[in-house]
């Protein structure tokens, strides 16, 4: 792939692309509870989205669904009009809060993605990766050695060696510093510069600002809003929205069932 996104945006209603992303009427409930709660949303292939909403309101959960990880107890998800099945799955990548890396080295992680390349051109991309992903002193230590930083790093740049259409990102920045916070930042710009759509999900305000292109506000397994970030920012529509960006426990999130 590996298109700037202008380009990338034209491909955006071609037969090839997973865009639009379009969801209907999802939901997922256990134990009576319906934790993702009649779900429609239509996403482009361009954007950065940023899913911000309360603990607990279903956002993991909701992209858990749109990887294909969950299966769902109703509606639809379609990717560029054809069902999650495991040519989609195999287009899309996803980064966990906490990331689940090979007990090798690390950029040994990074070969293991790229062994359909020829050897040159892998070990110029793994080259790539670990400068951008600013690992190279440190390519050779056991994954498991690295700071909870560099492991995210790693992560995110092992998704990126797969070249995927769309990274699903959850919170990939928690409890990391500003130093930390600023590389997975410009990671995540590099990884769509390349044209690949980014899935987000932080707490963190100053980032959603900084990253998001179009805000989805979930609240109790509901979208209870999803507007161009600028829109959002200025003017939540939403009772929930607003008192999650002023900082107020919204009564209406907590579990009555
Ligand atoms: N696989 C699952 N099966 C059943 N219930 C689940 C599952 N995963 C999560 N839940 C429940 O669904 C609800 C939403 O969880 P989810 O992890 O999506 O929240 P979240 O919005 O990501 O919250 P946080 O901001 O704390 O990460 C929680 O009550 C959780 O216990
Ligand atoms: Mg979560």
């Amino acid at each position: 792939m590996l298109k700037p996104p202008e380009e990338h945006a034209t491909v955006y209603s071609g037969g090839d692309s997973l865009f639009p992303l379009e969801v209907s009427g999802l939901a997922f409930s256990d134990r009576g509870r319906n934790l993702v709660d009649n779900v429609s949303l239509t996403l482009d292939g361009r954007s950065r989205t940023v899913i911000l909403g309360p603990n607990g309101a279903g956002k993991s959960l909701l992209m858990r669904l749109l990887h294909g990880l969950l299966q769902p107890t109703a509606g639809t998800i379609l990717w560029g009009g054809r069902p999650l099945d495991a040519a989609v799955r195999a287009r899309q990548a996803m980064v966990f809060q906490r990331p689940t890396l090979l007990r090798r080295s690390a950029e040994e992680n990074l070969r293991f993605v790229l062994g359909h390349l020829p050897r040159t051109a892998r070990d110029a991309r793994i080259t790539e990766l670990l400068a951008d992903a600013k690992l190279t002193d440190i390519r050779t230590m056991p994954a498991r050695l690295l700071s909870g930083g560099e492991q995210q790093r790693l992560a995110i740049a092992r998704a990126r060696a797969a070249d995927p259409d769309v990274l699903f990102l959850d919170e990939p920045s928690a409890s990391l510093d500003p130093a930390s916070t600023h590389a997975i930042e410009e990671l995540i710009r590099a990884i769509h510069a390349e044209g690949t759509k980014i899935i987000l999900v932080t707490h963190d305000l100053g980032q959603a600002r900084r990253l998001a292109d179009d805000v989805v506000f979930v609240s109790r397994g509901r979208i209870m809003e999803h507007q161009p970030a600028a829109d959002f920012f200025l003017n939540q529509r939403s009772d929930a929205a607003r008192a999650y960006i002023e900082g107020r426990l919204d009564i209406g999130t907590v579990d009555q069932s």
